[in-house]
């Protein structure tokens, strides 16, 4: 095969991050001292949480104070600093399916048991609310949402966070709000902070955020979580000693993407909705294949059960047949074998070529 590989099954941007974030890494390194010894006696982390304040206010709509938050090397290692604090081996946590494979491999290696909300297609990949109490067992200890959803892209309404929210609150639970796509949401659909709904939910709420996707910093390795009072002290203990904190010097380029004028993220929302216009429908073409219009994130999630192949021996034969490389589906949760996602994470003309040889694929079927 002499086609040249295409890769569309990683959620990797396809720029760089902005000059001025550039600019303020290069600075910070070569100035040196405080900036590129250990970080975590001195005042470089609180620049970094202070700007974390004001940009959380801004889009979020909620005011923290600098302490809750707790800055890692990616949200990754945010992730289970959160996840870690609540929960013990045994514990059960309710979430939605299909969502990203990392909750999932995090929670398998703290032995926490999940208790699985379908996200169907007939709803649109929005839950159906009356099922999620129907989740909630005695050792549930939390929820976790990702708003919006990687790979449905659902964007959580109001009224189903406020749903999740007063369940978290009836049977106190912690609520993790996985935000790191917030500001990929497009034509009517408007990101709302579960933790800006009410004060009891922003008691009990981790919010799980990352430079990786919104600035396009995904080997930065630059995340943190908003700690609420109530699990601070022991959600710091975790990240001081048993996940990666970020180099110092990335605590000002952190805050130089939050402090800057966001164009670059207006711009990058523009062009992951001219993709998803694009490939969602073209994909939803093909006959045998069904893909709808995703709400938020930067995923196109698609059925291919027509094609009697499972998730993976549907993308090896691609990989095979066109060197076209897409995310097997069933890796974002155990019902989801037959369904496809593709990261719009490379310019036009690439997804349009992806679009031929998949055209072509299962026209050979
Ligand atoms: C929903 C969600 N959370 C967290 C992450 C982890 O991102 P990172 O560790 O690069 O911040 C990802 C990556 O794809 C993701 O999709």
């Amino acid at each position: 095969m002499s086609k040249e590989k295409i890769v569309l099954s990683v959620g990797d941007p396809d720029v760089e991050a902005p000059d001025y974030v550039y600019e303020a890494a290069y600075e910070k390194m070569k100035e040196g001292g405080e900036w590129t010894h250990y970080g975590f006696q001195t005042d470089k982390p609180k620049v970094f949480r202070d700007a974390v304040v004001d940009y959380y206010k801004r889009f979020g709509g909620v005011t923290y104070p600098d302490s809750a938050v707790i800055p890692c090397a990616g949200s990754s290692a945010a992730l289970y600093v959160a996840l870690r604090t609540i929960l013990d081996p045994g514990d059960e946590i309710l979430m939605f399916e299909p969502t990203y494979r990392g909750h999932f491999s995090i929670l398998n290696g703290l032995g926490v048991k999940q208790n699985l909300v379908q996200l169907e297609r007939e709803n649109a990949y929005h839950p159906d609310l009356d099922e999620i109490a129907e989740k909630i067992t005695p050792k549930t200890k939390a929820v976790l949402v990702c708003n919006p959803n990687n790979p449905t892209g659902t964007v959580f309404t109001e009224k189903e966070l406020r749903a999740i929210g007063d369940l978290a609150v009836d049977h106190d639970l912690g609520i993790y709000s996985d935000e790191i796509y917030l500001h990929f949401v497009y034509d009517d659909n408007k990101f709302v902070s579960t933790a800006s709904l009410s004060e009891e939910y922003a008691k009990r709420t981790i919010n799980i955020m990352s430079f990786s996707k919104t600035f396009s910093m995904t080997g930065w390795r630059l995340g943190y979580i908003i700690v609420p009072e109530m699990y601070a002290a022991k959600a710091k203990g975790i990240a001081g000693m048993a996940a990666p904190r970020p180099p110092t010097f990335l605590y000002a380029a952190g805050a130089a993407a939050l402090n800057g004028d966001f164009k670059y993220v207006d711009e990058r929302v523009k062009a992951y909705d001219e993709r998803r216009k694009y490939f969602c429908p073209a994909v939803d073409a093909i006959d045998g294949l069904t893909c709808d219009l995703f709400e938020g994130s930067f995923y196109a999630w698609f059925d291919a059960k027509s094609t009697g192949m499972g998730s993976q021996e549907f993308c090896d034969k691609l990989a095979k047949e066109e060197n076209l490389m897409f995310s097997p589906g069933h890796t974002f949760g155990p019902g989801q074998d037959g369904m496809v996602r593709v990261p719009l994470c490379q310019p036009m003309p690439l997804l349009k070529e992806g679009i031929a040889r998949l055209e072509r694929f299962m026209k050979n079927l």
